[in-house]
């Protein structure tokens, strides 16, 4: 049995993943800010698929959060061979919409929490010889819009650098990409969904089944489904300046109410 830790693991991808890795026989960390929740959700896990599911209550916007989830991954006793960092939020609203602090928190959860994180697991990973980190990015890593999407290319970026640095370890770093999944991630930011179309959702535990595919195959960036693949294709080839128009329209569309 191997254990891995998915931060926001209560809810949408974090908990897709967290059901996908107790049902093929993993012991798990649950990593989230509602105690009452983890909780449940750990009785759950166990009760049903036999394995166990630690807590960890922790605030990645917080250096107490990062460093409480940082001593867990750097635990030798109790070794986490995958990490999966998903936890994440959106806000509401354009540039300079967003108060400096709301802006700040997501670079932290995003971008700090990911960077510590992933440093925390991947230096007993490296001295074992194996072990995996997922970061979970976004779509919007490839399209030139919003703090959001930056702090995601940001994700993208980090996470193949340090594949390459750490290629001949043992230990697989992959940048999960997701389209639209549906899950709380609009809800809680208040954004309107109406506008988007059906074909663009995705399910989350598809999602999941897709992302460990691409990372026991060795992937450093996984786009699953085929509609996003054509879609990261056609970005490639759109010109940045044109391209930021039109994602800037289709973001009034599907975007922040
Ligand atoms: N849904 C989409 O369309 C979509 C698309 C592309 C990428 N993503 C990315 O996928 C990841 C998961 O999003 P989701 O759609 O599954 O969202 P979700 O359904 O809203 O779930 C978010 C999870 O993260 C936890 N969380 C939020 N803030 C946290 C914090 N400061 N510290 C610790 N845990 C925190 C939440 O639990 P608590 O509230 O209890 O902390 C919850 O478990 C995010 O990184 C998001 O950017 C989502």
């Amino acid at each position: 049995m191997t254990t891995a830790l998915i931060t926001g693991s209560t809810a949408g991808i974090g908990a897709a993943f967290a059901r996908r890795l107790a049902t093929d026989g993993h012991n798990l960390v649950l990593v989230a800010r509602d105690t009452k929740r983890l909780r449940e959700q750990a009785t759950e896990l166990h009760d049903r698929h036999g394995i166990e599911a630690e807590v960890v209550t922790a605030d990645l916007s917080t250096d107490q959060g990062i460093e409480t989830v940082g001593d867990r991954l750097r635990d030798r006793r109790n070794p986490v061979d995958l990490l999966i960092n998903n936890a994440g939020f959106g806000n509401k609203g354009r540039f300079l919409d967003v108060s400096m602090a709301d802006e700040l928190t997501m670079l932290k959860v995003h971008c700090e929490a990911v960077l510590r994180l992933t440093s925390a697991a991947v230096e007993g990973m490296r001295e074992r010889g194996r072990g995996g980190v997922v970061n979970v990015a976004s779509m919007a890593a490839f399209v030139p819009r919003g703090t959001y999407g930056a702090s995601k290319a940001w994700v993208v970026q980090f996470t193949q650098g340090v594949a390459r640095d750490l290629g001949d370890s043992g230990v697989r770093l992959m940048a999960l990409c997701p389209g639209f999944v549906r899950t709380e991630f609009h809800e809680r930011a208040g954004m309107g969904t109406d506008n988007i179309p059906g074909w663009m959702w995705l399910d989350a535990d598809k999602l999941v089944a897709a992302a460990l595919a691409d990372l026991a195959r060795g992937k450093t960036v996984s786009i699953p489904d085929a509609r996003y693949k054509t879609l990261a294709g056609v970005v490639k080839v759109v010109p940045r300046g044109l391209l930021g128009g039109i994602t800037s329209k289709t973001g009034r569309k599907y975007g922040p109410r």
